[in-house]
């Protein structure tokens, strides 16, 4: 039996039982492997995991939206610049929609740039009447079944490492370098969206945005004077499951002397992976990124509460981000007691929306799917219910992509089940494509508008 040891320490994880890590032959391999990501440079900095920690809180006190979204799995085979800048495009465009439709200031947060590891449902799957050890992501294993390939391989990490720095690097440059220059804004329409109808709607705020800067230049507000005109905010994120590799780029910030997780700016704990004795649980409650945690069907309003005592023992808003996935069927069953149960205890919580997680279903043409309809409609009710609570519904988060692929049904493209088949590249679950991302940011700042105009006037009625 492990002996418990009294203090946090980036391995003190290891002295508890984990969930869903993967088993690998080769420790020499693996060692050396973590010992040289041990030494590589931080990809993100503990001030900038700080800052989103205080625009979260914005959002908490209702103030502010979370766009949080990109692959379920990031791939090594998908790796091109083409897809980090259509990615990127789209995110800024919802965020756009938001900002202009409900004029309430939207936090970006891809989950890009280390987005690798999975969970899966079984250890083994069963192809063409073989067993292969499941796909973990690329961080993991690899997804083709030849060669032995399925095993997992310690020179992924640093793989995984590269292209996360990469990827970081090219949307550094994107959200700092110009290209998000609001100057610019008719150039973030993906190119194959054409002439559709999201499309056209956009080039009229677009439009309507460029007739406000021409106005604020005339008043001499420009580009140079502000920041925020000429670029934009832009975080990372993903899942913290692979803990060996989350330990290894765990560092201390020299500026306040606390432990930071340089791999993303926030890190979330998995639907299965939140055991309050688990391992990971364990892992995220030293680390001061802002720390996301799935609440699936399963939770216990108990349970939530003792998350939010270890994780966040001071109650500090911004630090803990709830991303709801309950499916379009039962969230209204199961959301508002545990709204209630957490905002009657005076927790400060970001509340958002995983409308994706809850709501995949297999096609009758064998392909797992979403359909649009399906997850706006749990956004719907998601909002609904915070309205009833008297609560804040701060923002979504979504697995979705700038590419024209064809994974969840419906949008106005009116992808059916048939035409699944067309253009399926996802290496995990199915994303939104741009058409049906963008589509849902203007129904979103539907949604956001009429809060924030309820909420307006709840406040001129006090
Ligand atoms: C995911 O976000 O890709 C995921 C696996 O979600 P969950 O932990 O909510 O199942
Ligand atoms: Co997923």
């Amino acid at each position: 039996m492990n002996i418990e040891r009294k203090s946090w320490t980036p391995d003190s994880w290891r002295d508890k039982q984990a969930k869903h890590l993967p088993e690998y032959k080769d420790k020499v391999a693996l060692d050396s492997a973590l010992k040289k990501v041990e030494n590589f440079p931080p990809l993100v900095f503990a001030g900038e995991a700080r800052k989103l920690e205080r625009n979260l809180a914005q959002v908490a006190n209702g103030s502010a939206f979370l766009l949080q979204g990109g692959d379920c799995a990031e791939s090594f085979a998908e790796f091109h610049p083409d897809q980090i800048r259509d990615s990127f495009k789209v995110l800024l465009q919802m965020a756009i929609v938001l900002t202009f439709g409900a004029s309430c200031p939207v936090i970006k947060v891809g989950r890009m740039a280390g987005q690798f590891a999975k969970p899966r449902s079984s250890e083994y799957e069963n192809i063409n009447g073989k067993e292969f050890q499941s796909y973990k992501g690329d961080i993991i294993n690899d997804i083709s079944i030849e060669n032995n390939l399925r095993e997992p391989d310690p020179e992924r990490l640093i793989q995984a490492y590269n292209q996360s720095a990469a990827t970081l690097n090219l949307l550094r440059a994107f959200a700092q370098g110009g290209f998000a220059n609001l100057k610019r804004i008719h150039q973030w329409n993906v190119s194959f969206l054409g002439d559709s109808q999201a499309s056209k709607k956009f080039e009229e705020i677009a439009g309507r945005i460029e007739e406000c800067l021409t106005f604020m230049e005339a008043c001499g507000i420009n580009e140079k004077s502000v920041r925020q005109v000429r670029e934009t905010d832009f975080y990372t994120s993903h899942e913290a499951l692979l803990l060996p590799y989350e330990q290894a780029l765990t560092r201390i910030d020299s500026t306040t002397g606390k432990w930071y997780d340089v791999s993303a700016h926030m890190l979330w704990i998995g639907d299965r992976t939140r055991q309050p004795d688990g391992a990971h649980v364990e892992f995220m409650k030293g680390i001061s990124n802002p720390i996301g945690i799935k609440v699936g069907p399963s939770i216990e309003k108990d349970e939530l509460l003792k998350l939010l005592d270890i994780l966040n023992p001071n109650n500090i808003p911004g630090r803990i981000t709830l991303i709801c996935r309950m499916g379009a069927k039962k969230v209204a069953d199961i959301l508002p007691s545990i709204v209630k149960y957490v905002e009657s205890d005076g927790r400060k919580v970001v509340w958002t929306c995983d409308p994706m997680h809850g709501n995949t279903e297999k096609s009758s043409n064998g392909y797992k799917t979403r359909s649009l309809k399906s997850v706006v409609s749990e956004i719907q009710q998601f909002f609904q219910i915070h309205r009833s609570e008297g609560s804040y519904p701060g923002g979504v988060h979504l697995e979705m992509t700038g590419q024209n692929v064809t994974e969840c049904t419906g949008g106005v493209q009116e992808i059916t089940e048939n035409d699944l088949s067309s253009r399926y590249h996802t290496f995990c679950d199915p994303r939104l494509n741009a058409s049906q991302s963008l589509e849902l940011a203007f129904l979103l700042s539907d949604f956001l508008k009429e809060e924030r105009d309820q909420t307006l006037k709840a406040t001129i009625n006090i």
